[in-house]
Formats: C-alpha cells, structure tokens, sequence
C-alpha cells in the first residue's frame, strides 16, 4: 500500500471526521464530529484508534470509543468494510491522504446499509455467511482416509478461477446492489436463540442471494471436486431470491475490491441455470 504524494502545503494541521453511530442493534443512528491530528500516511483505521484514544467529540464532550471491526489490515478478511465518503470499502485500505484529496473539509464514516448495525460501524452480516451454505460453497471432501493427490485442474480453469478465489466475503457487492434489500429481524420474547436463528434464515433463504454467493457457486462448480455438488448450487439458485431476482444493475462489479467478474459469473449462472432447467425437464 504506498500512499499518494500530497504536496505539504496542502496536509492540514488537523482532520474532521464526521461518524454516523448507533448504540446498539434497533436504536436510532446520530451524527457526531470528531477532530483529529493530521499524520502522515494514515488509513481510515488509523483515524478509528485515534478517536478511539480522545473519546472527545469536537464540542468537547465525552463520548464512550466508537466500536468498528477489523481482522487482517490488509484487505484479506473484508471485516473493516464502511461507507466511506458515501462509498462502500475496506477502512485499512482507505488512505487518508487520498481521501483528503478528494474531499479536503471531513472524512464521513457510516456502516454498511444493507446489514444490521450491531454498534456503531460494526455489522452483522451473518445473511452474507448463509448465502454460502445456501449454494454450499465448499469442496466436499470429508474422510479420514488419504485420498491421494487431487485432480489436476487444467491451466485454462486456473485461470477462470483465480479471479473467483479471491472473494473475501466484505458484502461491497450486497452493500451497492439495488436488488439486495436489509432484513433486520428481532428475537420475539420467549423465542429461543435456536428457534430465532431458524426463523432468520428462513428469511435469509427466501431473499436475494446477491452477487458474492452466485459467484462462489461458479467457482465450485467448475472444480473438479466441487462439482459434485454442482446440480444443488443450480437449485439453489433457480429457486426464490436466485439468479432471476438480479436485475443486472452491474453496480456490484463496479464496488467489488477484488475486481472479481462479477458479472460475468451472473451471466455464466443464467446459463447454467436455464440448461439445469431443461435437463431436470427431460428427467422427469
Ligand atoms: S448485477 Fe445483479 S447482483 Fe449485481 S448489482 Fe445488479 S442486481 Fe445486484
Ligand atoms: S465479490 Fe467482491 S465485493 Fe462481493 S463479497 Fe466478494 S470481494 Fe466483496
Ligand atoms: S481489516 Fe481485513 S480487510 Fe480490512
């Protein structure tokens, strides 16, 4: 990550820093201003722990550290991501020189608008982690027993799934799509965290799967093993909240980190899915 040159004259003295938070799950969001000291070469994580450390808004008063999520630092993990500047990405790799750049009066952060605010930047994207098991994206490999080496992947399909593997589950591409609407439920009193969990992702199973999990189950299905499983990756995604509920807005190419062709895995699933349709027709 090197950082953008900005001439000296041009670093302020100091930052402002504008966060949207939240005190917990439900509540009512607030607006709240920040001043931090300028340093080189910072990211957007680097301004979290520094409001972290003053816990001051710029009136003065004392406010309890505003709570974000990180993992890696390195843009691997997708944990960090935040609308930043009215756009969704990754904070450890939001250079604020560069932001600054852009927009020199404030820095404004906010949680991603698609999942449930857990606190402040934090989010619960738990819908993301289901749409996985929904396309059951994984190799099925379960044994004890040494299988011997696996089947070689012939270089052309390398190359097709490189780009696929590099997903790291951040939800830009949920975040930005006009078809991926929030779910936010509430446990019912009385309701056990189990019976709440099933009726979740009932909710979850019914609603737009979104780009991040059609595009794992083009990398699945065209692994030797994976493809086991490739005919219940196709149902899954001809069923409700599958491939036909994307309306090719193209707005998750566009924000996806990792630049995966997004777009050109929703085309390859249309594909996949009508051929899947009409096998199942001629079976019956
Ligand atoms: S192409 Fe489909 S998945 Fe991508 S943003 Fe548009 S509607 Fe959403
Ligand atoms: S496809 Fe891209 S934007 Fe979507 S979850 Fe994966 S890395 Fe993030
Ligand atoms: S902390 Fe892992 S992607 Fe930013």
């Amino acid at each position: 990550m090197t950082a953008p040159e900005t001439s000296i004259k041009n670093r302020p003295q100091f930052i402002n820093v504008r966060v949207l938070r939240q005190d917990e799950p439900g509540a009512k969001s607030y607006w709240e201003l920040h001043k931090i000291k300028y340093e080189r070469e910072m990211n957007v994580i680097s301004v979290l722990q520094r409001i972290a450390a003053q816990a001051t808004t710029v009136d003065g008063k004392k406010v309890t550290p505003v709570a974000w999520d990180c993992g890696c630092l390195e843009e691997v993990c997708g944990s960090c991501t935040m609308v930043i500047n009215g756009r969704v990405r990754q904070s450890c790799s939001a250079l604020v020189d560069r932001l600054l750049a852009d927009n020199p009066d404030e820095i404004v952060l906010e949680p991603m608008t698609k999942f449930p605010v857990v606190r402040d930047l934090m989010v619960d994207r738990a819908r993301l982690f289901r749409s996985l098991k929904r396309i059951q994206g994984w190799v099925p490999v379960d044994s004890y027993y040494n299988l011997g080496p696996g089947e070689r992947i012939p270089r052309e399909d390398q190359e097709r799934n490189y780009p696929l593997s590099q997903c790291m589950s951040c939800g830009c591409c949920l975040d930005a799509c006009p078809q991926y609407q929030k779910i936010e439920l509430t446990q019912n009193e009385g309701e056990s965290d189990e019976e709440f969990e099933q009726r979740q992702n009932a909710e979850f199973d019914e609603a737009f799967i979104g780009a991040a999990a059609i595009s794992q189950a083009m990398l699945f299905n065209n692994h030797p093993t994976g493809k086991a499983l490739a005919a219940e990756r196709l149902e899954a995604l001809s069923g409700p909240g599958g491939i036909t509920t994307c309306g090719n807005a193209q707005n998750c190419v566009a924000v996806c980190p990792k630049e995966i062709p997004l777009t050109r895995s929703i085309a390859r699933t249309g594909r996949a899915t009508t051929l899947h349709a009409i096998k199942k027709w001629f079976e019956r």
